[in-house]
C-alpha cells in the first residue's frame, strides 16, 4: 500500500481524495497501485469530513513521515505552497499540483529542484483542468517544434460568457454560479480579469518553448468591459468572442504572450466550446494543428489530473520531468507589437476614420448608437492602433482570430 499526503481541503484536494477513495479498484487495475490517502493537510479539524481521521494540522507530521511517497499541493496561492513544495522535495518525495500560480510564478525553479533532488514536480492539473494536455506535449507530441498554442483556458470565464450569450443571464448572476460550482478562483478577480488564464498560458509557453515566461510580461485583458452590443457585433460578423490566451513562435525566434478576448471565427475549432468546457489548440509542425477538449475545472475533473500525476509519481518516476530554462535576452516580444486584425467601434467623423484606417467595411447592428461607427481593421499591431486612433475615441477594441 502506498501512503500520499493531500495538502488542503478544497475542491481540488476534496476531489482528489475522493477519486483516490471511490476508483481504488480500478487504479489498482490500470496501474497496479494501491494508494491510501494517509494525511490531508487542514487550517482546522473537520468532523464533518468523510477524510476526518486523517486531517493534521501541521506540514511536519507529513515531511517527516518516511511512508508518505507523493506531496498533492492542493492549497493555491504561493505561500505557503512554495515551502512546502521545497520541504516535501527535499524530504525526498514526489509533488504534484494543479496550483497555476505556484507553477507560473516559481515553475523554473521548482522544476530545477525535482532533477537536483531525483524526485518528479508535475502539474498536469493546472492548465485546462481535467483535460491532459501538458503530458501530451511532452510525449505525444515530443517529435515537433510547437510554433504556436491558443485557447480558452478558464472555466469560470468561458461560463460566464456562455451563460451571458446563450441564456440572457446578468454577469453577476452568471458568475455567482460558477463560484456555487466551484469553478472560480477564492478571488474571482483572477477569473474575471484573465490572470488565471495568464498563468495558465505562461506554463504552456514554458512548456512548449522551453523558456521562462514571467506573468508580469504577458498581457493580460479579461472581460469585464464585454457589453452585449460586443456580442451582436461580433455575431453580425459571423464571430463569437471568446476569452483566449495564446503564445506563438515568430519567424525571428522570438516567442510572445497574452490574454485578450478574441473575435473567433466559426469555423474554428473551438469558437463552440461552452460552459466550463476549455479547448486548446497546439500547432505543432509535423503533426499540424491539435486540439484539446473538456472540464476546464471542478473538484473531480481537476482531481482527475492530480491523481493521475500522484500514479505517474510512483510508475514511471523521473520519466519525463518537464523542465524549462531562464529566458535569454530579447526572447520575449511585447504581445503589443503583434500585427491582427481588429474589431473596433469608434466615435468620431467619417472622414477622420478614413484618414486614420483607410477604407473600412462598416458593420451594423439594430439599436447601435448612431454616433459610433464599428469595422474590422488591416492586421496592425496594438501599438499602431493607439495610434491610428489618437484623436478618435475608441469605445472597443477586439483582436481578430484568424485561424
Ligand atoms: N478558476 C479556474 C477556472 C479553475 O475557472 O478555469 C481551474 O483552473
Amino acid at each position: 500500500m502506498t501512503k500520499i499526503a493531500i495538502l488542503g481541503i478544497g475542491t481540488v484536494g476534496s476531489g482528489t481524495a475522493d477519486i483516490f477513495e471511490d476508483n481504488a479498484d480500478v487504479i489498482r487495475k490500470n496501474t497496479g497501485e494501491e494508494v491510501q490517502v494517509k494525511y490531508i493537510l487542514c487550517r482546522r479539524m473537520r468532523p464533518e469530513s468523510r477524510f476526518a481521521d486523517r486531517i493534521v494540522l501541521d506540514f511536519d507530521t507529513i515531511e517527516s513521515d518516511p511512508e508518505i511517497r507523493v506531496v498533492a499541493e492542493c492549497m493555491g496561492g504561493v505561500h505557503p505552497a512554495y515551502d512546502y513544495a521545497v520541504r516535501a522535495m527535499k524530504a525526498g518525495k514526489h509533488v504534484v499540483t494543479s496550483n497555476k500560480q505556484l507553477v507560473a510564478e516559481c515553475g523554473l525553479e521548482l522544476t530545477r529542484l525535482a532533477r537536483e533532488q531525483g524526485v518528479c514536480f508535475l502539474f498536469e492539473g493546472s492548465v485546462g483542468g481535467g483535460i491532459p494536455v501538458l503530458r501530451p506535449i511532452t510525449r505525444c507530441l515530443a517529435a515537433n517544434r510547437i510554433d504556436s498554442v491558443y485557447g480558452i483556458l478558464n472555466g469560470t470565464t468561458n461560463y460566464i460568457l456562455t451563460e451571458m450569450i446563450q441564456c440572457g443571464k446578468s454577469f453577476a448572476q452568471a458568475l455567482s454560479e460558477a463560484q456555487e460550482k466551484g469553478y472560480a478562483e477564492l478571488d474571482p478577480t483572477a477569473d474575471v480579469e484573465g490572470i488565471d488564464a495568464c498563468r495558465k498560458i505562461c506554463i504552456l509557453a514554458d512548456m512548449c518553448f522551453g523558456y521562462n515566461v514571467d506573468p508580469a510580461q504577458v498581457r493580460t485583458q479579461g472581460i469585464s468591459a464585454i457589453t452585449s452590443a460586443d456580442v451582436d457585433y461580433a455575431r453580425r460578423m459571423g464571430y463569437r468572442i471568446k476569452l483566449l490566451g495564446r503564445t506563438l513562435r515568430l519567424p525571428d525566434g522570438r516567442v510572445t504572450a497574452y490574454v485578450a478576448p478574441h473575435f473567433v471565427e466559426k469555423e474554428n475549432p473551438i469558437v463552440n466550446v461552452d460552459g466550463v468546457i476549455n479547448g486548446i489548440v497546439i500547432h505543432g509542425n509535423a503533426v499540424g494543428n491539435t486540439v484539446f477538449c473538456g472540464p476546464g475545472a471542478g473538484a473531480a475533473e481537476t482531481g482527475s489530473a492530480v491523481a493521475a500525476d500522484i500514479l505517474d509519481c510512483l510508475t514511471q518516476p523521473l520519466s519525463r520531468q518537464p523542465a524549462w530554462e531562464p529566458q535569454p535576452e530579447g526572447y520575449f516580444m511585447d504581445a503589443d507589437e503583434l500585427p491582427m486584425r481588429w474589431f473596433v467601434r469608434v466615435k468620431a467623423d467619417l472622414g477622420g476614420i478614413e484618414a486614420a484606417f483607410g477604407n473600412v467595411h462598416f458593420v451594423s447592428i439594430p439599436g447601435a448608437d448612431p454616433a459610433e461607427y464599428a469595422f474590422p481593421t488591416e492586421p496592425m499591431s496594438a501599438k499602431a492602433l493607439a495610434e491610428a486612433g489618437q484623436g478618435l475615441e475608441i469605445t472597443a477594441a477586439y483582436r481578430i482570430l484568424d485561424e
